[in-house]
């Protein structure tokens, strides 16, 4: 498990949902690893983690090209309630490189809330990722050293030191050498068009399966965040294949496939301005709040604070809290910052009471929060997991952009500077996310495997592009839309990455009907919802789990 900057881990992954506890009881017949089911051309679904049936797909890496070999592809389904299903919903979390099985075994509950009771709901691990392969680990076998190393490799970019900015760019060179040793030509299949062909054949062996005609097999689909990348990419490849799409926390696809990642933080200082108003309104309940006449007095100190900070990284030594001695920055309280904006009602009390901390010169929730001072547990007791989320997001976006953006350091530099303009708040840190790490990379997928442009086309059925009106990190659906002939956008009022931040009967009744009879939402409807990230604790509201390696702080 990666402790500290964990955004950098699962930044386009949509923020995490409320667990869902899945009995675990003895059954032999029951399948819990999908090294137990032998890949399979044809579809063949066997009982799996209790509530579910998997099937684990054998593929051609290259749909054109069969010699190069072939993969599997994970899928697990979670059957509706009322039987026979409308059909089979396919879903990816995000990522690139987060497991929609791994989502679901954990937060089936969001996902059914959404999505309702009449169609089947299959999570796909896409290539690379988890379940599916092919092996993308540039560290395989060994994942407590592969976690380690990324700590290293993340730790400490300041982009405001010369010096630091100049090692960054040595070491994320360094990792695209490494894993061109490491891995083999498979890794060329990793990307984001092959996997949408690999729902096409998913459809079309269900199809098969129940006697129908695979040529006029449609997907459906539901994806968030780099979800909505995938479902993009599906209905510009394949538009007249198109079933009930929901595309939601969306993303400049264009931008996501140049590979300079630009367009990410439009909205990420609005927010920041969130938390501002959130914190002002819960007054006392909020650990930042301190007699404020307004938001924006809070702002003022909040931005003294980090300020401060930036000049003045602080020393933690309280051996109540941390293990050994170590000192925070303003790039420590940035990432934490950038991480609590996917989810607010998870993470902004965290966020304030880290804040208070700080504004008193006590950093020792920030450096607990992050995970400095504290030892990696995984790395020495060996509980690492066997796969990362990291890894594949590399190499899966580094093949998606097929090195479109030339990663030189001058171009680097430029874009933290404008990233810094688009969010002074977290613009700092966001280029670190995945661009630098693609200039090594000897991969690329074969010329059929590159997506070339998006131009307007008409889908077999009309898309529904969903967001909350407030998201960090993706915030393009109105670009996106404009791509698909009769797409319409369907909004809620809540500040987060992705609907599952909030739990709206308004939004789910829209996409239940949406999903039912194809009927789209009036043009422009905006939800209401109970939005409230400072709720007690003990609110329903409060939804969320912390980001993995995030410890849940009570305050
Ligand atoms: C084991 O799982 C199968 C398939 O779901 C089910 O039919 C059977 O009743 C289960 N057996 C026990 C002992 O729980
Ligand atoms: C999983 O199965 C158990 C036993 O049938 C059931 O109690 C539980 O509600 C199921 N979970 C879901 C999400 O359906
Ligand atoms: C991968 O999938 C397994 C189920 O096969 C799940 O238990 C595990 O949490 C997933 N791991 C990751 C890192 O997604
Ligand atoms: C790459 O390595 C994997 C695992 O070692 C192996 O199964 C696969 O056949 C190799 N693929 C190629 C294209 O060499
Ligand atoms: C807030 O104001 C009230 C009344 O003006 C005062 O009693 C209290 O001490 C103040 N609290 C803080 C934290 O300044
Ligand atoms: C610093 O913050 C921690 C956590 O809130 C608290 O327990 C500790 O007493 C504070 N240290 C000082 C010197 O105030
Ligand atoms: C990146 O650098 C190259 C070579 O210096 C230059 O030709 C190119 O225009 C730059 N790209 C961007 C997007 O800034
Ligand atoms: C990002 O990439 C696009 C396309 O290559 C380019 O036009 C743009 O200038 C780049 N922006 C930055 C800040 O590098
Ligand atoms: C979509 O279909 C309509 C009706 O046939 C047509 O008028 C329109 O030009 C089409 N749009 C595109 C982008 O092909």
């Amino acid at each position: 498990m990666v402790h500290r900057y964990s955004a950098l881990a699962g930044l386009l992954a949509t923020a995490a949902a409320t667990p869902l506890s899945i009995r675990n009881d003895a059954n032999q017949t029951m399948v819990r690893s999908f090294k137990d089911i032998p890949p399979s051309t044809d579809l063949k679904y066997v009982p799996c983690f209790d509530n579910f049936t998997c099937a684990n797909i054998e593929v051609p890496l290259d749909y054109d090209n069969p010699d190069v070999g072939t993969t599997n592809v994970a899928f697990m389904r979670y059957d509706a309630p009322n039987q026979p299903a409308m059909g089979d919903i396919i879903w990816n979390p995000g990522g690139p490189g987060d497991s929609a099985i791994e989502f679901m075994l954990e937060a089936l509950e969001m996902l059914t809330f959404l999505l309702g009771d009449s169609y089947n709901i299959v999570g796909m691990d896409p290539r690379g990722v988890n379940n599916s392969g092919p092996n993308i680990d540039c560290f395989a076998g060994q994942p407590a050293l592969r976690d380690y190393y990324l700590l290293e490799l993340f730790n400490n970019i300041d982009p405001r030191s010369p010096i630091l900015l100049e090692k960054y760019y040595q070491d994320s060179g360094a990792f695209g050498t490494w894993c061109s040793q490491t891995l083999n030509a498979s890794a060329n299949y990793a990307n984001t068009p092959a996997t949408a062909t690999d729902m096409l054949h998913y459809a079309e062996l269900l199809a098969e399966s129940q006697g129908q005609s695979p040529e006029e097999a449609k997907v459906h689909y539901y994806g968030a965040s780099y979800g909505s990348a995938l479902g993009t990419t599906f209905a510009s490849l394949y538009p007249d294949r198109v079933g009930r799409f929901i595309i939601d926390a969306v993303l400049d696809v264009e931008d996501y496939y140049f590979g300079n990642w630009s367009q990410n933080l439009l909205q990420a200082d609005k927010a920041v301005e969130s938390f501002f108003r959130f914190c002002y309104e819960a007054g006392p309940k909020c650990a930042f709040f301190r007699n404020d006449s307004s938001a924006d007095s809070i702002k003022q100190r909040f931005d003294a604070m980090l300020e401060d900070l930036e000049d003045n990284p602080i020393a933690v030594t309280d051996v109540n809290f941390v293990q050994f001695p170590t000192t925070v920055t303003h790039i420590d309280f940035r990432g934490f910052l950038l991480i609590s904006l996917y989810n607010p009602p998870a993470l902004f009390p965290s966020l304030a009471g880290i804040a208070a901390g700080l504004e008193n010169h006590n950093g020792t929730l920030l450096a607990l929060a992050t995970g400095n001072g504290v030892m990696p547990s995984a790395e020495c007791d060996g509980t690492s997991p066997e796969v990362s989320s990291v890894q594949p997001k590399l190499l899966i976006a580094c093949n998606d952009n097929n090195k479109r953006f030339t990663v030189t350091e001058e171009n680097v530099t430029a874009l933290f500077e404008y990233d810094k303009q688009l969010s002074t708040y977290v613009g700092d840190i966001w280029p670190a996310v995945i661009v630098p790490q693609c200039r090594n990379l000897d991969f690329a997928p074969p010329e059929n495997q590159v997506f070339q442009k998006f131009e307007k086309v008409n889908t077999s059925t009309p898309i529904l592009f969903t967001d909350n009106v407030i998201d960090p990190v993706t915030s393009s659906y109105e670009k996106m839309s404009a791509f698909y002939e009769g797409s319409v956008i369907l909004l809620q009022d809540a500040v987060g990455h992705g609907l599952v931040v909030t739990q709206a009967e308004c939004t789910a009744g829209y996409v239940q009907k949406y999903l039912q009879t194809g009927e789209l939402p009036p043009p422009g409807t905006v939800c209401d919802t109970q939005f409230e990230p400072f709720a007690s604790t003990t609110s329903a509201k409060k939804r969320g789990l912390a980001p993995r390696g995030i410890p849940n702080i009570p305050f």
